[in-house]
Parts: C-alpha cells; structure tokens; sequence
C-alpha cells in the first residue's frame, strides 16, 4: 500500500470509512435506501373505482370487438364482382379501405388498450426486491415461484372478475378472424393445376399462330412447328395460363434416330416435347438441326431430342416432357393422352 492511498477507518462492523482530501468522510459501502413508500391507487382503496376501471377494460375489449365486426362486415359486404363505372369502383375501394382501417385499427387499439388499462389500475403493482442468485433455484425457490404466478393469476382477477374474462376471451376469439377471411385474397387453391394441361387424348395438333391442323405426311425430316392443342382458344377460360402449359414444339426426324425411349409417343419420327423449360419456365424455341438438340435462350439448358429430350447441358434438372401423339381417320396428327408429367419448371410437379 502506498503512503498515498487511504486508510479506512473501522467505525464500528459495517461502517468503515474512507476519509478524503477535504477532511470528511465517505463510506466505504452505501446503504441500500430500498423502496419508497408503495402508493395505493384508487382501485385499490376504493371499491367504485374498482368497478369503474373494470367496465372501462370490458368497454375496451367491447370495442375490439365491435372492430372485428366492422372488418367482417366491410369485407363481405363491400363486392366489387359486379359491373360499375370507374368512379363507382373508385368510392367503393375508398370505402372498403376506410371501413377496413378503422375496423382493424379499433380491433387492435381496443385490445391493447384494455389490457394496459386493465394492468395499470388493477393488477397488483407492488414493488418486490429480488436479490440475485444462481440461474436454477432451489426446489423451495421454485415452488414458491409457482405459487406466486398462481396468485398473482388469482389477484389479477381472471377468477373474480368474470366481465373482463369473458370480454377478453370474446375480443381474443374474433381478432384473428380478419386475418383468416383476409387470407381469401391470395387466391384459389392451385389444386392439379400446376401438374395438369388442356390437352387430352383425341386432341388435334394445330399450329400456332395459324390455327390449321397438322398432317404427318406434310411434316419434313427436319422441320418444327410450333403447336397449342384444338380447342384452345381466347375464349378459353385463363386462356394464357393454359396456353403457356400447353405449347409444345412438333418435330421431325428419322425413326432410326429417336432411342427406344423416345419411340412410344413418337409417330414415324414425328416427336411432340412441351416448350417450356424445366429449368425456370422459358420457351425452348431453338432447335439444332445437326444435333437434334433444343437450347432454351434464358439460361442455355440443351435437350436431346433423340434421347427423349435429355439434358445434355445447362442447369435444367430434367427432360422436356414428352406429348404421345399419334394419327386420326384423316391423318391429322392427335394427342394420344395428355402430358405424363407436369411440364415447366421443376418445382411445379411437386406442388
Ligand atoms: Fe431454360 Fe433456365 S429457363 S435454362
């Protein structure tokens, strides 16, 4: 210790001091000057004001309540599947909104603000000092623990006070609801949609933009065509959507050159693959004619059209679905049956 460093004085146990440069004293530990004086609030003395606050949290809860209503109603009630005038669908899109607003902002306020008022004037607010200690507490520790949550559940006045439960539960029953009818918005069910296309056994093969059926005969060694199935046409309900599973790309080689996997949907040499990539969904159109290989332009997967489509190169995961055709009476090519798997990008077929 050095010749500068202070000294403390024992002043009897507990209260040694340090004496300073100025002559006085600090001691060496503070004592600790605890809580001041709990306040009681009204709810606590007063009875009245007891029932008062309660039906202010039950009138807060009410109007959470009365939110989820109004969101329900406004939701249902407000259509827009019906012909109007621009400016008719303006104002109801301003009153969908409006009424929606002030529904989920009452629904959210109502709840949140009953329970902070519900909090502040009747729950216990007593101060409690809990020194620290080891992570685990002892099984004394911890019993005592679950009987404090216990009555601190039954001070908090679920039991007592059935008008705020019961309000609460009901405010907490219906807020989840416009979430749930809002959930509507995103859509039907996909169903098979995604694994299934227009086309069906029976079905011609017709040229796309002509709109002509295609005839074996007139189809060369060598040529492409670009085909959507009979039928399909803009009055077609989702019209695009099914346009763009359906299109496939009708080609022609020597039998001898399609592998034996190829064969059973080809019609003498005559080969029908969807033209939607099964790597992200892009239109494969560019066909080699010395290498029989197709090439989609996004990302340059390359399918083997003597190997059943196969992917020779790129990122693709897996063979261009093949559509098995065959001849009608007339010799226009047909669709044997639709496609045996889904077409497009690979995540489809698993959806
Ligand atoms: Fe065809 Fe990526 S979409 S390679």
């Amino acid at each position: 210790m050095s010749a500068n460093t202070p000294v403390p004085q024992h002043n009897g146990p507990g209260r040694e001091v340090v004496p300073t440069d100025r002559g006085t004293a600090l001691p060496q530990r503070f004592e600790n000057p605890g809580l001041e004086p709990h306040r009681h609030r009204m709810a606590d003395v007063d009875p009245k004001a007891a029932k008062r606050a309660e039906r202010q949290v039950a009138t807060l809860f009410g109007i959470s309540a009365l939110g989820t209503v109004i969101t329900l109603v406004a939701y249902f009630t407000i259509k827009f599947d019906t012909p109007m005038s621009f400016m008719d669908h303006l104002a109801r899109t301003r009153l969908s909104t409006e009424l929606l607003g002030i529904g989920l902002t009452l629904a959210l306020f109502g709840l949140g603000a009953g329970a902070v008022h519900w909090a502040k004037t009747l729950m216990p607010d007593e101060e409690r000092v809990e020194d620290r200690h080891l992570q685990r507490g002892s099984d004394a520790d911890r019993r005592d623990a679950v009987a404090i949550l216990k009555e601190g559940a039954a001070e908090s006045g679920v039991g007592r006070r059935p008008l705020i439960r019961n309000s609460l539960i009901g405010a907490l029953a219906l807020v989840p609801l416009p979430a749930v009818a809002l959930l509507r918005d995103t859509g039907p069910m996909p169903g098979n949609n995604l694994s299934t296309t227009f086309w069906k056994p029976g079905l011609k093969l017709i040229k796309d933009p002509q709109g002509t059926p295609v005839k074996a005969a007139d189809m060369r060694i060598g040529s492409v065509v670009h085909i959507v199935p009979e039928g399909l046409t803009e009055e077609t309900p989702d019209y695009l959507e099914e346009k763009a599973k359906a299109a496939v790309l009708l080609l022609r080689l020597e039998p001898d050159q399609l592998d034996a996997k190829s064969q059973p949907g080809a019609y003498e040499g005559i080969v029908a693959y969807s033209k939607i990539c099964t790597h992200m969904g892009c239109p494969v159109a560019l066909y080699e004619q010395q290498t029989h290989h197709l090439l989609c332009p996004c990302h340059q997967s390359t399918f083997d059209v003597t190997q059943d489509c196969k992917v020779v190169f790129g990122p693709a995961k897996r063979p261009l679905p093949q559509l098995a055709i065959t001849v009608d009476t007339d010799g226009y090519l047909v669709a044997k049956h639709g496609f045996t798997q889904a077409v497009g990008p690979s995540f489809w077929e698993r959806g």
